[in-house]
Protein backbone atom coordinates (compact mmCIF):
# COMPACT_ATOMS: atom_id res chain seq x y z
CA UNK A 1 0.00 0.00 0.00
CA UNK A 2 0.62 3.61 -0.74
CA UNK A 3 3.79 4.85 1.84
CA UNK A 4 2.80 7.93 2.14
CA UNK A 5 0.11 8.13 4.74
CA UNK A 6 -0.06 9.70 7.96
CA UNK A 7 1.47 8.09 10.97
CA UNK A 8 -0.54 6.62 13.78
CA UNK A 9 3.12 5.18 15.96
CA UNK A 10 5.22 3.72 14.02
CA UNK A 11 5.13 3.27 10.39
CA UNK A 12 4.71 -0.09 10.07
CA UNK A 13 1.66 0.13 12.33
CA UNK A 14 -0.07 2.78 10.47
CA UNK A 15 0.23 0.78 7.63
CA UNK A 16 -0.83 -2.39 9.53
CA UNK A 17 -4.00 -0.27 10.94
CA UNK A 18 -5.28 0.97 7.93
CA UNK A 19 -4.75 -2.27 5.90
CA UNK A 20 -6.97 -3.66 8.65
CA UNK A 21 -9.87 -1.87 7.88
CA UNK A 22 -9.59 -1.75 3.54
CA UNK A 23 -9.74 -5.41 4.26
CA UNK A 24 -13.21 -4.94 5.89
CA UNK A 25 -14.07 -4.89 2.54
CA UNK A 26 -12.61 -7.78 1.46
CA UNK A 27 -9.22 -6.73 -0.59
CA UNK A 28 -6.45 -9.11 -0.44
CA UNK A 29 -3.03 -8.02 0.45
CA UNK A 30 -2.35 -9.07 -3.27
CA UNK A 31 -4.44 -6.65 -4.37
CA UNK A 32 -3.77 -3.75 -2.14
CA UNK A 33 -0.34 -3.83 -2.64
CA UNK A 34 -0.04 -2.29 -5.85
CA UNK A 35 -0.42 1.53 -7.53
CA UNK A 36 -3.06 3.20 -5.80
CA UNK A 37 -5.36 5.18 -8.19
CA UNK A 38 -8.02 7.72 -6.69
CA UNK A 39 -10.72 7.98 -8.94
CA UNK A 40 -12.92 11.23 -7.73
CA UNK A 41 -17.00 11.11 -8.22
CA UNK A 42 -18.72 14.05 -8.64
CA UNK A 43 -22.11 12.55 -9.37
CA UNK A 44 -25.34 12.97 -7.39
CA UNK A 45 -29.09 13.25 -8.19
CA UNK A 46 -28.91 17.03 -9.08
CA UNK A 47 -26.32 16.23 -11.40
CA UNK A 48 -27.70 15.13 -15.23
CA UNK A 49 -24.30 16.92 -16.65
CA UNK A 50 -22.72 14.05 -14.40
CA UNK A 51 -25.06 11.09 -14.44
CA UNK A 52 -23.06 9.13 -16.54
CA UNK A 53 -20.35 8.97 -13.62
CA UNK A 54 -20.88 5.42 -12.32
CA UNK A 55 -21.05 4.01 -15.78
CA UNK A 56 -17.25 6.11 -16.31
CA UNK A 57 -15.99 4.85 -13.01
CA UNK A 58 -17.00 1.74 -13.43
CA UNK A 59 -14.58 1.64 -17.04
CA UNK A 60 -12.08 3.78 -15.54
CA UNK A 61 -11.51 0.89 -12.75
CA UNK A 62 -11.40 -1.80 -15.52
CA UNK A 63 -8.37 0.17 -16.90
CA UNK A 64 -6.57 0.78 -13.68
CA UNK A 65 -6.81 -2.68 -13.01
CA UNK A 66 -5.47 -4.25 -16.60
CA UNK A 67 -2.50 -1.68 -16.01
CA UNK A 68 -2.20 -3.63 -12.89
CA UNK A 69 -3.33 -0.91 -10.20
CA UNK A 70 -6.20 -1.06 -7.36
CA UNK A 71 -8.53 2.04 -8.25
CA UNK A 72 -10.18 3.53 -5.29
CA UNK A 73 -13.26 6.33 -6.54
CA UNK A 74 -13.87 8.55 -3.46
CA UNK A 75 -16.60 11.31 -3.21
CA UNK A 76 -16.11 15.27 -3.34
CA UNK A 77 -19.03 17.68 -3.75
CA UNK A 78 -21.29 17.81 -6.61
CA UNK A 79 -21.80 21.04 -8.48
CA UNK A 80 -24.53 21.37 -11.19
CA UNK A 81 -25.21 24.86 -13.48
CA UNK A 82 -29.18 24.46 -12.35
CA UNK A 83 -28.80 22.97 -8.43
CA UNK A 84 -26.04 25.52 -6.80
CA UNK A 85 -27.71 28.14 -4.60
CA UNK A 86 -26.84 31.16 -4.65
CA UNK A 87 -24.11 30.30 -7.47
CA UNK A 88 -22.08 27.36 -8.75
CA UNK A 89 -19.14 30.15 -8.83
CA UNK A 90 -19.80 30.88 -5.22
CA UNK A 91 -19.27 26.83 -4.55
CA UNK A 92 -16.89 26.07 -7.24
CA UNK A 93 -13.82 27.13 -4.50
CA UNK A 94 -14.99 25.18 -1.52
CA UNK A 95 -14.92 22.06 -4.28
CA UNK A 96 -11.56 22.84 -4.99
CA UNK A 97 -10.27 22.97 -1.00
CA UNK A 98 -12.49 19.68 -0.97
CA UNK A 99 -10.49 18.15 -3.91
CA UNK A 100 -7.32 19.37 -3.06
CA UNK A 101 -7.80 17.90 0.34
CA UNK A 102 -9.26 14.42 -0.24
CA UNK A 103 -6.48 14.02 -2.44
CA UNK A 104 -4.16 15.34 0.11
CA UNK A 105 -5.94 13.28 2.79
CA UNK A 106 -6.48 9.82 1.33
CA UNK A 107 -3.15 7.40 0.13
CA UNK A 108 -3.41 7.80 -3.79
CA UNK A 109 -0.62 7.09 -6.23
CA UNK A 110 -2.21 9.18 -9.00
CA UNK A 111 -5.91 10.33 -9.22
CA UNK A 112 -8.50 10.35 -12.21
CA UNK A 113 -10.30 13.97 -11.93
CA UNK A 114 -14.09 12.94 -13.26
CA UNK A 115 -16.36 15.09 -14.53
CA UNK A 116 -17.81 17.29 -16.75
CA UNK A 117 -20.20 20.91 -15.29
CA UNK A 118 -18.56 24.14 -15.63
CA UNK A 119 -17.15 24.89 -12.66
CA UNK A 120 -16.59 20.87 -11.65
CA UNK A 121 -13.47 20.86 -14.29
CA UNK A 122 -12.10 24.19 -12.84
CA UNK A 123 -12.36 23.19 -8.99
CA UNK A 124 -10.96 19.33 -9.98
CA UNK A 125 -8.14 21.52 -11.66
CA UNK A 126 -7.39 23.64 -8.95
CA UNK A 127 -7.73 21.61 -6.73
CA UNK A 128 -4.83 18.36 -8.27
CA UNK A 129 -3.02 21.46 -9.15
CA UNK A 130 -2.34 22.52 -5.30
CA UNK A 131 -2.06 18.67 -4.32
CA UNK A 132 0.10 18.47 -7.29
CA UNK A 133 0.23 14.20 -7.00
CA UNK A 134 -0.20 12.56 -10.84
CA UNK A 135 -3.59 13.67 -12.16
CA UNK A 136 -5.36 12.79 -15.44
CA UNK A 137 -9.09 14.28 -16.22
CA UNK A 138 -11.75 12.46 -17.71
CA UNK A 139 -15.33 14.49 -18.49
CA UNK A 140 -18.48 12.97 -18.42
CA UNK A 141 -19.06 14.77 -22.30
CA UNK A 142 -21.30 16.32 -23.81
CA UNK A 143 -25.12 15.81 -24.17
CA UNK A 144 -26.66 15.37 -27.56
CA UNK A 145 -28.82 17.43 -29.24
CA UNK A 146 -32.96 17.44 -29.41
CA UNK A 147 -35.30 18.58 -31.97
CA UNK A 148 -38.15 21.12 -32.04
CA UNK A 149 -40.95 20.33 -34.96
CA UNK A 150 -37.68 19.78 -37.31
CA UNK A 151 -35.32 22.21 -35.60
CA UNK A 152 -31.96 20.63 -34.13
CA UNK A 153 -32.21 22.54 -30.76
CA UNK A 154 -29.78 22.07 -27.36
CA UNK A 155 -29.04 23.73 -23.81
CA UNK A 156 -29.18 26.33 -23.21
CA UNK A 157 -28.33 29.08 -26.14
CA UNK A 158 -31.75 27.79 -27.54
CA UNK A 159 -33.43 28.05 -24.13
CA UNK A 160 -32.48 31.76 -24.18
CA UNK A 161 -33.68 32.40 -27.70
CA UNK A 162 -36.96 30.74 -27.14
CA UNK A 163 -37.93 31.45 -24.05
CA UNK A 164 -37.41 35.34 -25.45
CA UNK A 165 -39.67 34.11 -28.25
CA UNK A 166 -42.17 33.12 -25.52
CA UNK A 167 -41.98 36.54 -23.73
CA UNK A 168 -42.46 38.25 -26.78
CA UNK A 169 -45.64 36.29 -27.75
CA UNK A 170 -44.50 34.33 -30.06
CA UNK A 171 -44.43 30.76 -28.71
CA UNK A 172 -47.62 29.68 -26.63
CA UNK A 173 -47.09 28.00 -22.74
CA UNK A 174 -48.15 24.11 -24.62
CA UNK A 175 -44.99 24.92 -27.15
CA UNK A 176 -42.77 26.23 -25.00
CA UNK A 177 -43.36 23.22 -22.67
CA UNK A 178 -42.58 20.68 -25.45
CA UNK A 179 -39.08 22.98 -25.87
CA UNK A 180 -38.57 22.17 -22.25
CA UNK A 181 -38.49 18.78 -23.24
CA UNK A 182 -35.91 18.66 -26.07
CA UNK A 183 -33.53 20.67 -24.65
CA UNK A 184 -31.57 18.72 -22.79
CA UNK A 185 -32.54 15.39 -24.52
CA UNK A 186 -29.79 13.26 -22.77
CA UNK A 187 -27.21 13.35 -19.91
CA UNK A 188 -23.90 15.18 -20.33
CA UNK A 189 -23.09 18.72 -20.30
CA UNK A 190 -24.49 21.49 -22.07
CA UNK A 191 -24.14 20.33 -26.05
CA UNK A 192 -23.18 23.71 -27.30
CA UNK A 193 -19.99 25.96 -26.65
CA UNK A 194 -20.72 26.89 -22.94
CA UNK A 195 -18.34 26.89 -20.01
CA UNK A 196 -18.44 22.83 -19.82
CA UNK A 197 -17.83 22.71 -23.57
CA UNK A 198 -14.60 25.45 -23.57
CA UNK A 199 -13.14 24.16 -20.22
CA UNK A 200 -13.00 20.67 -21.89
CA UNK A 201 -11.50 21.96 -24.90
CA UNK A 202 -9.30 23.83 -22.81
CA UNK A 203 -8.00 20.57 -20.79
CA UNK A 204 -7.37 18.98 -23.56
CA UNK A 205 -5.50 21.56 -24.82
CA UNK A 206 -3.41 21.98 -21.61
CA UNK A 207 -2.77 18.34 -22.20
CA UNK A 208 -4.07 17.01 -18.69
CA UNK A 209 -6.69 15.04 -20.39
CA UNK A 210 -6.26 12.08 -23.34
CA UNK A 211 -6.26 12.89 -26.47
CA UNK A 212 -10.65 13.24 -27.71
CA UNK A 213 -11.09 13.35 -24.78
CA UNK A 214 -13.39 16.24 -24.50
CA UNK A 215 -15.82 16.26 -27.55
CA UNK A 216 -16.71 12.68 -27.09
CA UNK A 217 -20.76 12.76 -26.76
CA UNK A 218 -21.51 11.54 -22.71
CA UNK A 219 -23.76 8.52 -24.17
CA UNK A 220 -21.26 6.98 -26.63
CA UNK A 221 -19.71 3.91 -26.00
CA UNK A 222 -16.27 5.52 -27.39
CA UNK A 223 -16.93 7.33 -24.26
CA UNK A 224 -16.38 3.86 -21.47
CA UNK A 225 -13.43 3.34 -23.63
CA UNK A 226 -12.15 7.07 -23.12
CA UNK A 227 -12.65 5.94 -19.26
CA UNK A 228 -10.64 2.62 -19.71
CA UNK A 229 -7.68 4.65 -21.30
CA UNK A 230 -8.01 7.00 -18.80
CA UNK A 231 -7.37 4.10 -16.20
CA UNK A 232 -4.85 2.54 -17.66
CA UNK A 233 -3.01 5.71 -18.36
CA UNK A 234 -3.44 6.44 -14.68
CA UNK A 235 -1.63 3.99 -13.67
CA UNK A 236 1.29 4.79 -15.76
CA UNK A 237 1.81 8.41 -14.90
CA UNK A 238 1.67 7.26 -10.93
CA UNK A 239 5.27 5.61 -12.29
CA UNK A 240 6.34 8.02 -13.62
CA UNK A 241 5.70 10.71 -11.32
CA UNK A 242 3.92 13.08 -13.85
CA UNK A 243 2.17 15.55 -12.03
CA UNK A 244 0.54 18.60 -12.72
CA UNK A 245 2.84 21.23 -12.67
CA UNK A 246 4.47 19.49 -14.97
CA UNK A 247 2.10 19.74 -17.70
CA UNK A 248 0.12 22.81 -17.21
CA UNK A 249 2.87 25.16 -17.49
CA UNK A 250 2.73 28.76 -18.77
CA UNK A 251 2.88 28.11 -22.47
CA UNK A 252 0.21 25.48 -21.80
CA UNK A 253 -1.94 27.95 -21.03
CA UNK A 254 -1.51 30.10 -22.98
CA UNK A 255 -2.34 27.44 -25.99
CA UNK A 256 -5.70 26.89 -23.72
CA UNK A 257 -6.45 30.40 -24.12
CA UNK A 258 -5.46 30.38 -27.82
CA UNK A 259 -7.74 27.22 -28.36
CA UNK A 260 -10.54 29.08 -26.14
CA UNK A 261 -10.63 32.27 -28.53
CA UNK A 262 -10.50 29.78 -31.83
CA UNK A 263 -13.55 28.21 -30.31
CA UNK A 264 -14.99 30.94 -29.53
CA UNK A 265 -15.55 29.58 -26.06
CA UNK A 266 -17.12 31.28 -22.80
CA UNK A 267 -16.10 34.14 -21.58
CA UNK A 268 -15.76 31.94 -17.81
CA UNK A 269 -12.90 30.48 -19.24
CA UNK A 270 -11.18 33.69 -18.57
CA UNK A 271 -11.57 33.25 -15.27
CA UNK A 272 -10.93 30.06 -14.60
CA UNK A 273 -8.76 29.45 -16.33
CA UNK A 274 -6.76 32.27 -14.47
CA UNK A 275 -7.95 30.45 -10.97
CA UNK A 276 -6.40 27.20 -12.25
CA UNK A 277 -2.80 28.49 -13.35
CA UNK A 278 -2.79 30.97 -10.20
CA UNK A 279 -3.06 27.58 -8.47
CA UNK A 280 0.41 26.58 -10.01
CA UNK A 281 1.91 30.17 -8.94
CA UNK A 282 1.45 31.33 -12.86
CA UNK A 283 0.19 34.81 -13.14
CA UNK A 284 -2.29 35.34 -16.07
CA UNK A 285 -2.10 38.86 -17.47
CA UNK A 286 -5.04 40.39 -18.59
CA UNK A 287 -3.46 42.21 -21.78
CA UNK A 288 -1.87 38.80 -22.42
CA UNK A 289 -5.08 37.83 -23.04
CA UNK A 290 -5.94 40.32 -25.39
CA UNK A 291 -2.89 39.82 -27.24
CA UNK A 292 -4.03 36.57 -27.73
CA UNK A 293 -7.36 37.47 -28.59
CA UNK A 294 -6.48 39.80 -31.43
CA UNK A 295 -4.22 37.06 -33.41
CA UNK A 296 -6.53 34.29 -33.04
CA UNK A 297 -9.60 33.96 -35.52
CA UNK A 298 -12.40 31.98 -34.47
CA UNK A 299 -12.79 29.22 -36.52
CA UNK A 300 -15.56 26.60 -34.55
CA UNK A 301 -18.82 27.11 -35.81
CA UNK A 302 -20.77 26.05 -32.86
CA UNK A 303 -23.40 27.84 -30.91
CA UNK A 304 -23.90 30.72 -29.30
CA UNK A 305 -21.95 32.20 -32.19
CA UNK A 306 -22.09 29.75 -34.70
CA UNK A 307 -24.88 26.93 -36.00
CA UNK A 308 -23.17 23.71 -34.27
CA UNK A 309 -23.28 21.26 -31.81
CA UNK A 310 -20.93 19.57 -29.97
CA UNK A 311 -22.04 16.73 -31.15
CA UNK A 312 -21.00 17.92 -34.69
CA UNK A 313 -17.58 19.15 -33.41
CA UNK A 314 -17.37 15.70 -32.11
CA UNK A 315 -17.85 13.88 -35.96
CA UNK A 316 -15.40 16.74 -37.12
CA UNK A 317 -12.53 14.88 -35.59
CA UNK A 318 -12.92 16.77 -32.02
CA UNK A 319 -10.28 19.08 -30.95
CA UNK A 320 -7.56 18.02 -33.29
CA UNK A 321 -8.60 19.21 -36.75
CA UNK A 322 -8.64 22.74 -34.41
CA UNK A 323 -5.25 22.21 -33.10
CA UNK A 324 -3.86 21.23 -36.63
CA UNK A 325 -5.34 24.68 -37.70
CA UNK A 326 -3.82 26.74 -35.11
CA UNK A 327 -0.66 25.02 -35.30
CA UNK A 328 0.88 27.71 -36.77
CA UNK A 329 0.36 29.73 -33.33
CA UNK A 330 0.54 26.89 -30.85
CA UNK A 331 3.41 26.32 -28.65
CA UNK A 332 3.50 22.57 -29.76
CA UNK A 333 6.27 21.67 -27.44
CA UNK A 334 4.35 21.60 -24.38
CA UNK A 335 4.62 18.36 -22.69
CA UNK A 336 0.73 16.37 -22.31
CA UNK A 337 -0.46 13.65 -20.11
CA UNK A 338 0.55 11.07 -23.14
CA UNK A 339 4.11 11.23 -22.41
CA UNK A 340 4.53 12.82 -25.12
CA UNK A 341 3.99 16.86 -26.49
CA UNK A 342 1.02 18.29 -28.28
CA UNK A 343 2.95 18.70 -31.27
CA UNK A 344 3.48 14.98 -31.47
CA UNK A 345 -0.31 13.73 -30.18
CA UNK A 346 -1.33 15.79 -33.09
CA UNK A 347 0.85 14.09 -35.52
CA UNK A 348 -0.33 10.69 -34.03
CA UNK A 349 -3.84 11.21 -34.40
CA UNK A 350 -6.18 10.36 -37.54
CA UNK A 351 -5.97 12.71 -40.18
CA UNK A 352 -8.75 14.83 -41.05
CA UNK A 353 -11.73 14.55 -43.13
CA UNK A 354 -13.79 16.96 -45.15
CA UNK A 355 -16.08 19.04 -42.67
CA UNK A 356 -17.56 22.26 -42.10
CA UNK A 357 -17.60 22.94 -38.35
CA UNK A 358 -13.50 23.68 -37.97
CA UNK A 359 -13.23 26.56 -40.67
CA UNK A 360 -9.46 26.76 -42.06
CA UNK A 361 -7.62 29.66 -40.72
CA UNK A 362 -7.54 31.24 -44.03
CA UNK A 363 -11.56 31.43 -43.78
CA UNK A 364 -12.29 32.02 -39.93
CA UNK A 365 -15.84 32.87 -38.75
CA UNK A 366 -14.48 36.09 -37.10
CA UNK A 367 -11.32 37.37 -38.24
CA UNK A 368 -10.46 38.80 -34.60
CA UNK A 369 -10.44 37.22 -31.67
CA UNK A 370 -13.82 35.76 -29.98
CA UNK A 371 -12.81 37.91 -26.84
CA UNK A 372 -11.93 41.24 -26.14
CA UNK A 373 -10.38 42.57 -22.53
CA UNK A 374 -12.01 46.51 -22.14
CA UNK A 375 -10.21 48.53 -19.99
CA UNK A 376 -11.47 52.69 -18.76
CA UNK A 377 -12.40 54.73 -15.94
CA UNK A 378 -15.49 52.64 -15.01
CA UNK A 379 -13.25 49.04 -15.49
CA UNK A 380 -9.43 50.56 -14.28
CA UNK A 381 -8.55 46.76 -14.17
CA UNK A 382 -10.16 45.57 -17.05
CA UNK A 383 -13.49 43.81 -18.45
CA UNK A 384 -14.41 41.03 -20.74
CA UNK A 385 -16.44 41.31 -24.06
CA UNK A 386 -17.38 38.34 -26.07
CA UNK A 387 -17.05 40.28 -29.52
CA UNK A 388 -17.43 37.13 -31.50
CA UNK A 389 -21.79 37.13 -30.15
CA UNK A 390 -21.90 40.87 -30.21
CA UNK A 391 -23.94 42.25 -32.35
CA UNK A 392 -21.39 44.57 -34.26
CA UNK A 393 -23.31 47.90 -35.09
CA UNK A 394 -23.40 47.88 -31.04
CA UNK A 395 -19.56 47.80 -30.66
CA UNK A 396 -18.94 51.59 -30.85
CA UNK A 397 -22.16 53.21 -28.88
CA UNK A 398 -22.82 55.92 -26.60
CA UNK A 399 -25.61 55.92 -24.91
CA UNK A 400 -27.61 56.70 -21.71
CA UNK A 401 -27.21 54.53 -18.22
CA UNK A 402 -30.09 52.79 -17.11
CA UNK A 403 -28.85 51.66 -13.75
CA UNK A 404 -30.55 48.62 -11.64
CA UNK A 405 -28.66 48.24 -8.19
CA UNK A 406 -28.77 44.54 -7.79
CA UNK A 407 -30.45 41.65 -8.61
CA UNK A 408 -33.63 42.12 -6.82
CA UNK A 409 -33.86 45.25 -7.77
CA UNK A 410 -33.38 43.84 -11.82
CA UNK A 411 -36.17 41.63 -11.41
CA UNK A 412 -38.33 44.30 -10.06
CA UNK A 413 -38.57 46.92 -12.86
CA UNK A 414 -36.84 45.66 -15.67
CA UNK A 415 -40.17 44.70 -17.17
CA UNK A 416 -42.45 47.62 -15.58
CA UNK A 417 -44.12 49.73 -18.47
CA UNK A 418 -42.89 52.50 -15.92
CA UNK A 419 -39.06 51.81 -16.88
CA UNK A 420 -37.61 55.21 -18.44
CA UNK A 421 -35.74 52.98 -20.86
CA UNK A 422 -34.85 53.39 -24.95
CA UNK A 423 -33.28 50.94 -27.28
CA UNK A 424 -30.50 53.04 -27.31
CA UNK A 425 -29.70 53.05 -23.80
CA UNK A 426 -26.82 51.43 -21.67
CA UNK A 427 -27.87 48.85 -19.37
CA UNK A 428 -25.86 48.71 -15.95
CA UNK A 429 -25.75 46.04 -13.04
CA UNK A 430 -23.75 46.53 -10.13
CA UNK A 431 -23.47 44.40 -7.00
CA UNK A 432 -23.12 41.00 -8.73
CA UNK A 433 -19.57 40.75 -8.72
CA UNK A 434 -18.12 37.74 -7.04
CA UNK A 435 -18.87 39.37 -3.51
CA UNK A 436 -21.67 41.68 -4.26
CA UNK A 437 -23.55 38.66 -5.96
CA UNK A 438 -22.16 36.79 -4.03
CA UNK A 439 -20.47 34.03 -6.07
CA UNK A 440 -20.64 36.13 -9.53
CA UNK A 441 -23.61 35.24 -10.82
CA UNK A 442 -24.58 34.64 -14.87
CA UNK A 443 -26.73 37.78 -14.57
CA UNK A 444 -24.77 39.60 -16.92
CA UNK A 445 -27.57 38.83 -20.06
CA UNK A 446 -29.45 41.47 -18.53
CA UNK A 447 -32.77 40.57 -20.33
CA UNK A 448 -34.15 43.47 -23.14
CA UNK A 449 -36.87 45.09 -20.94
CA UNK A 450 -40.15 43.73 -21.77
CA UNK A 451 -41.49 46.96 -23.69
CA UNK A 452 -38.71 46.75 -25.42
CA UNK A 453 -38.40 43.52 -26.57
CA UNK A 454 -42.31 43.48 -27.92
CA UNK A 455 -41.33 46.28 -30.00
CA UNK A 456 -38.81 43.94 -31.62
CA UNK A 457 -35.44 45.31 -29.96
CA UNK A 458 -33.09 41.98 -30.12
CA UNK A 459 -29.72 43.99 -28.05
CA UNK A 460 -28.68 46.31 -26.54
CA UNK A 461 -25.29 47.45 -24.52
CA UNK A 462 -24.98 45.69 -21.14
CA UNK A 463 -22.62 46.09 -18.75
CA UNK A 464 -21.59 44.75 -15.43
CA UNK A 465 -19.77 43.45 -12.75
CA UNK A 466 -21.47 39.62 -13.01
CA UNK A 467 -20.28 36.62 -15.41
CA UNK A 468 -22.55 35.64 -18.27
CA UNK A 469 -23.25 31.68 -19.46
CA UNK A 470 -21.24 30.97 -22.11
CA UNK A 471 -24.41 30.16 -24.34
CA UNK A 472 -25.62 33.53 -24.30
CA UNK A 473 -25.11 36.40 -26.27
CA UNK A 474 -25.58 39.80 -27.09
CA UNK A 475 -23.64 43.30 -26.97
CA UNK A 476 -22.89 42.60 -23.11
CA UNK A 477 -19.68 43.92 -21.16
CA UNK A 478 -18.98 41.31 -18.14
CA UNK A 479 -16.88 40.69 -15.04
CA UNK A 480 -16.10 44.79 -14.72
CA UNK A 481 -13.25 44.36 -12.07
CA UNK A 482 -12.98 45.81 -9.38
CA UNK A 483 -16.68 45.22 -8.75
CA UNK A 484 -19.05 47.62 -7.29
CA UNK A 485 -19.11 46.02 -3.71
CA UNK A 486 -15.82 46.11 -3.28
CA UNK A 487 -16.01 49.98 -3.89
CA UNK A 488 -15.27 49.98 -7.85
CA UNK A 489 -16.43 52.96 -10.14
CA UNK A 490 -19.11 51.00 -11.27
CA UNK A 491 -20.85 51.96 -7.78
CA UNK A 492 -20.81 56.01 -8.53
CA UNK A 493 -22.75 55.26 -11.99
CA UNK A 494 -26.00 57.14 -12.00
CA UNK A 495 -29.09 57.20 -14.48
CA UNK A 496 -28.90 59.64 -17.17
CA UNK A 497 -24.62 59.40 -17.19
CA UNK A 498 -23.59 58.95 -20.86
CA UNK A 499 -21.12 55.74 -21.42
CA UNK A 500 -19.57 54.91 -24.14
CA UNK A 501 -18.47 51.39 -25.31
CA UNK A 502 -15.17 50.99 -28.32
CA UNK A 503 -14.57 47.70 -28.40
CA UNK A 504 -11.97 47.79 -31.14
CA UNK A 505 -10.73 50.78 -29.09
CA UNK A 506 -10.94 48.25 -25.86
CA UNK A 507 -12.35 51.31 -24.45
CA UNK A 508 -14.80 51.87 -21.69
CA UNK A 509 -15.73 55.17 -20.28
CA UNK A 510 -18.03 56.40 -17.83
CA UNK A 511 -18.47 60.18 -19.12
CA UNK A 512 -18.61 62.28 -16.12
CA UNK A 513 -15.60 64.06 -14.82
CA UNK A 514 -12.83 62.75 -12.10
CA UNK A 515 -14.26 65.58 -9.49
CA UNK A 516 -17.32 64.73 -10.13
CA UNK A 517 -16.68 61.49 -9.55
CA UNK A 518 -14.64 61.45 -6.32
CA UNK A 519 -17.52 63.77 -4.98
CA UNK A 520 -20.28 61.00 -5.68
CA UNK A 521 -17.54 58.88 -4.46
CA UNK A 522 -17.27 60.65 -0.80
CA UNK A 523 -20.92 61.08 -0.81
CA UNK A 524 -21.06 56.92 -1.10
CA UNK A 525 -22.17 55.54 2.06
CA UNK A 526 -19.69 52.30 2.74
CA UNK A 527 -22.06 49.59 2.34
CA UNK A 528 -22.34 47.77 5.52
CA UNK A 529 -20.80 44.31 6.13
CA UNK A 530 -23.52 41.57 6.07
CA UNK A 531 -23.48 39.39 9.02
CA UNK A 532 -21.28 36.13 7.93
CA UNK A 533 -20.53 32.49 9.54
CA UNK A 534 -19.87 29.43 7.98
CA UNK A 535 -18.72 29.36 4.00
CA UNK A 536 -19.81 32.56 3.29
CA UNK A 537 -17.90 33.89 5.85
CA UNK A 538 -14.61 32.66 4.38
CA UNK A 539 -16.06 33.60 0.76
CA UNK A 540 -16.59 37.51 1.61
CA UNK A 541 -13.45 37.63 3.09
CA UNK A 542 -11.19 36.18 0.77
CA UNK A 543 -12.84 35.64 -2.24
CA UNK A 544 -10.66 37.87 -5.23
CA UNK A 545 -11.90 39.32 -8.28
CA UNK A 546 -11.96 38.24 -11.84
CA UNK A 547 -8.72 39.61 -12.22
CA UNK A 548 -7.21 36.99 -9.85
CA UNK A 549 -9.47 34.17 -11.15
CA UNK A 550 -12.45 34.51 -7.85
CA UNK A 551 -10.26 32.71 -6.32
CA UNK A 552 -9.84 32.78 -2.07
CA UNK A 553 -6.83 34.54 -1.38
CA UNK A 554 -5.06 32.24 0.82
CA UNK A 555 -5.24 29.35 -1.81
CA UNK A 556 -3.18 31.16 -4.51
CA UNK A 557 0.82 31.22 -3.64
CA UNK A 558 2.92 33.56 -4.78
CA UNK A 559 3.32 33.96 -8.58
CA UNK A 560 6.93 32.79 -9.96
CA UNK A 561 5.54 32.87 -13.45
CA UNK A 562 3.39 34.89 -15.81
CA UNK A 563 1.83 34.01 -18.67
FE1 LIG B 1 -23.80 21.27 -16.51
FE2 LIG B 1 -24.48 23.02 -18.57
S1 LIG B 1 -25.47 22.64 -16.65
S2 LIG B 1 -22.79 21.69 -18.35
MG1 LIG C 1 -23.10 27.39 -18.15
Amino acid sequence: MHKNVAHYGDAGFSIYLRKAFIKAMGYTDQALDRPIVGIIDTGSDYNACHRNVPDLIEAAKRGVMLAGGIPMAFPVISLQESFSHPTSMYLRNLMALDVEEMIRAQPMDAVILLGGCDKTVPALLMGAASANVPAILLVTGPMSAGSWRGEKIGACTDCRRFWGRHRAGELSREEITEVNDELAPTIGTCGVMGTASTMALAAETLGIMLPDGACTPAVFAERRRLAERTGERAVQIAAEGLTPDKIMTPAAFRNAFRVVLAAGGSTNAIIHLTAIAGRLGIEVDLDRVDEIGREIPVLVDLKPTGQHYMEDLHRAGGLTPLLRQLSPLLELDCLTITGKSLGENVRAARPDWPQTVVRPLENPIHAGGGLAILKGNIAPRGAVIKKAAANAALCRHRGRAVVFENLADLADRIDSVDLDVGPDDILVLRNAGPKGGPGMPEAGYIPIPKKLAQQGVKDMVRISDARMSGTAFGTIVLHITPEAAEGGPLALVENGDVISLDVNARRLELEVDAVELERRRSAARKATEPVQRGYAFLHFHYVTQADRGCDLAFAIPPYTSRM
